[in-house]
């Protein structure tokens, strides 16, 4: 029952010496659909060896050459796209074409990367030693960007694919050498995309991926000392890797609580348009959907109508067939949301529909009247269900927005530019969107996250910055 498969090590496919397998459950059937590897702590270590040597190598490989084989990859990966997206039905229940589309976006984001690369990488300062005050024209500066080393890429369930290229593209048009961690689901589909790389020539252990259970070599790894960049995308965990992880960058991208605050002179159509594409595409399983509607009482009813109107036009079931809402990732997530959901009603909250959960498949929900004291008023579910809260000033919006732990992105709408430009800077999230739902993309626009949402900032450029460090060289006169 599933097939297994091998992790990838030193430009080879292999079979773990513990014997053991980890098991991938298909959120849809919940039956074991494959299988993958549950490395050791051993191998992890033989992998940290491998990718420190090859990344010696690589640094010294023209910055045109890496960029090369990126579009390479990048090719090689689109023209695979069928087979990887299926794997995203079977593992993450992501609807069909959403699969098909994440992996079109990969490779146009490795192909951009190689892009931007050249352009960055290319550049570096010269300085003269005049210009501070006491020095005479005796000293030239010279600085370039060179590589960090090994770099972890940990991405989420959610987007396997695209968000481990958002971290090994960057990692290595700078020179770096990667050791990727996927996440169990979604493994298989990760898998793949390095199987693309493997044919695209990169040199044997630059790129590396171990899979196993995060209990065993989660730790290891981001406490390993050959690591020396941390790149995650995930929840909580981060924050306990944050804490545990030694003196090397991190970048990370955690939770969210993406407020949508609705202005009394919006245009309710756009706004309810974007909260079924915010809140419930891919079953709001994504860091920036939205997660809690703060509209203007004078509006609320019409607005409530119109979503309504249309949630009972989204297609619920099996991924295979394009639905819109399909599975949660797993049992233990639809039980947390279900755990949301059951809360808001005890406390008084209005149904818009009934809650229907069948297995892993939650119908999706609008929750009316949601008052500060529910738990879904600031928890994130990462399912289809969306609270909405009735305001009366724009600053009680802001105020919600700014009380909660998250602070990724929000979104706000009205016709006047200059109220929206004033509650864009009050919210204290690393992006506002004006009339559009809250988006990672495109891939190039700087993404970030405040308080519990991350640290450091994503999106093609920052990434490739935050992989190198700074090195000069100073030519002294006599
Ligand atoms: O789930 C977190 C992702 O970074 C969100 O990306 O806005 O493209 O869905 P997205």
């Amino acid at each position: 029952d599933g097939d297994e498969f091998k992790y990838y090590i030193e430009g080879e496919w292999k079979k773990s010496a513990s014997g053991k397998s980890v098991s991938i459950i298909n959120p849809t059937t919940r039956k074991t659909q494959y299988k993958v590897q549950a490395c050791t702590q051993e191998e992890v270590n033989k992998v940290m060896e491998i990718a420190k040597a090859a990344q010696k190598l690589w640094a010294k490989t023209p910055l045109w050459k890496r960029a090369e084989l990126l579009h390479k990859a990048a090719a090689i990966l689109k023209e695979h796209k069928a087979p990887i997206a299926e794997c995203l039905v079977k593992e993450i229940a992501k609807p069909a074409k959403d699969a098909v589309t994440e992996v079109v976006r990969s490779g146009d984001l490795v192909s951009y990367t190689a892009e931007e690369g050249v352009r960055i990488l290319g550049q570096g300062t010269y300085l003269v030693s005049d210009s501070f005050p006491g020095n005479e024209r005796t000293k030239y500066c010279l600085s370039s960007k060179i590589p960090l080393g090994v770099v972890l890429a940990i991405p989420p369930f959610n987007y396997p694919v695209n968000l481990a290229v958002s971290k090994l593209a960057p990692a290595l048009i700078a020179g770096n050498s990667i050791v990727l961690k996927p996440p169990t689901q979604g493994a298989v589909s990760a898998l793949h995309m390095v199987h693309c790389f493997h044919l695209a020539g990169f040199p044997k252990g630059l790129i590396n991926c171990v899979t196993g259970k995060g209990s065993e070599i989660g730790d290891f790894l981001t406490m390993h000392p050959g690591v020396n960049c941390i790149s995650f995308t995930g929840g909580d965990t981060g924050i306990a890797i944050s804490k545990k992880a030694g003196m090397i960058p991190l970048q990370m991208e955690l939770g969210g609580k993406d407020a949508c605050i609705v202005l009394e002179d919006a245009d309710l159509d756009l706004v309810a348009a974007n909260i079924i594409k915010g809140g419930f595409s891919y079953s709001g399983q994504r860091c920036t959907a939205v997660k809690v509607v703060l509209v203007m009482e004078s509006v609320a009813d019409d607005l409530v109508a119109k979503v309504n109107a249309k949630v009972a036009k989204l297609k619920v079931g099996p991924p295979e067939d394009d639905c819109d809402i399909t599975a949660v990732v797993s049992e233990s997530s639809a039980n947390f949301i279900e755990g949301l959901v059951v809360d808001a009603k005890q406390k008084g909250a209005t149904f818009c529909q009934e809650y229907k959960r069948e297995g892993n498949l939650i119908w999706p929900l609008l929750l009316d009247h949601v008052r500060p004291d529910m738990r879904i008023a600031w928890e994130e579910p990462f399912g289809p269900v969306l609270p909405v809260i009735r305001i009366t000033s724009a600053e009680e919006g802001i105020h919600h927005c700014n009380a909660s732990n998250f602070g990724l992105q929000g979104c706000v709408f009205t016709k006047d530019i200059n109220k929206a430009m004033l509650i864009s800077d009050a919210m204290e999230t690393g992006t506002v969107q004006i009339n559009s739902a809250p988006a990672r993309g495109p891939d190039h626009f700087p993404f970030q996250g405040i308080k519990d949402s991350g640290i450091g900032s994503q999106g093609i450029t920052n990434s490739i910055n935050m992989m190198v460090k700074v090195k000069s060289t100073v030519i002294n006169l006599p």
